[in-house]
């Protein structure tokens, strides 16, 4: 099966290599992907937590953000075929700049832009340092509570019952077993190690692809950063394609395709 990709300004198109393909492009205004194409999204967008990216402001009003966020998965809602699903990583919520409920109101947003709600998964990072302020210090005038976990949120477009594709399923029994309960236990991402600000671990979009999709099928990440997604996909002979807005992470995420995804590219070949 091959990639369907749309002509498009050359300078747009980044990578492309053993089907994994990646567009240094914004996902708002992309041309680069035909609606009713995509089998599954993975992704973690911008938290609006004033990290400092390279091409993106993660300081904006919340109003703003959330305006945003209507307008990213609205357009992925388009590029998703039928029984397309969308895995959306983000924080349960945050206290960071004001506390908002980033979950509740995502999912909210997901909905009425047309997403089906299928289940969220707690991640339990274990590692995660967000306990930057205390509120009022043992004193019950003001105290901050904060959740160490993110979410993964599994929405679908129309119907849950896949049936596009392979039907090439290459999840284990015990993979199985332990990734249907829905609380996930593993660390996070070094950012150092990575070198992009807010790295999501392999491990993350590997276990969604294994749980959500069929071997060959087209994985979307939106927003790429360094490229994860991407590795997973090279990792479990999925055909992937990233958007990121910023070149020099379209370079680092290109490079980690090559680099940690190429021992298993010859299994894409044969797709
Ligand atoms: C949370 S990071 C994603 C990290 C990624 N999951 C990884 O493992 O490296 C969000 C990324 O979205 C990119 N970004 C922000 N706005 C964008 C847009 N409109 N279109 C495409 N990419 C965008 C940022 O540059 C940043 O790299």
């Amino acid at each position: 099966m091959q990639l369907r990709v749309r002509a498009i300004p050359a300078e747009k198109l980044y990578f492309q290599d053993k089907g994994i393909t990646i567009y240094n492009d914004d996902i708002l205004t992309t041309k680069a992907i035909p609606n009713n194409s995509i089998d599954l999204i993975i992704t973690s967008p911008p938290y609006n937590v004033n990290i400092k990216y390279n091409s993106h402001n993660d300081e904006m009003p919340y109003s703003e953000y959330l305006q945003f966020s209507r307008d990213w998965i609205s357009k992925c809602y388009d590029l998703t075929k039928d029984d397309g699903r969308f895995c959306l990583n983000i924080p349960l919520d945050k206290n960071k700049g004001g506390q908002q409920s980033v979950c509740a109101d995502l999912t909210t947003i997901a909905k009425q832009t047309g997403w089906k709600y299928h289940a969220t998964i707690i991640w339990n990072e274990q590692n995660i340092s967000r306990r930057t302020a205390w509120g009022s210090w043992l004193s019950a005038s003001a105290p901050y509570v904060i959740a160490p976990v993110e979410v993964i949120v599994i929405l679908y477009k129309n119907r849950w019952k896949k049936e596009s594709g392979s039907r090439e399923s290459d999840i284990s029994k015990a993979e199985f077993q332990k990734w249907t309960n829905g609380v996930w236990n593993f660390s996070g991402e070094s950012k150092r190690k990575i070198g992009h600000p807010a790295p999501f671990p392999v491990e993350l979009p590997k276990r969604c692809m294994k749980l959500f999709s069929f071997v060959g099928d087209i994985i979307l990440d939106p927003f790429l950063g360094s490229g994860s997604t991407l590795v997973a996909c090279s990792q479990t002979g999925r055909q992937g394609i990233g958007i990121e807005i910023d070149p020099k992470y379209c370079e680092l995420a290109k490079n980690r395709v090559v680099k940690e995804g190429k021992i298993y590219q010859s299994r894409l070949e044969n797709i």
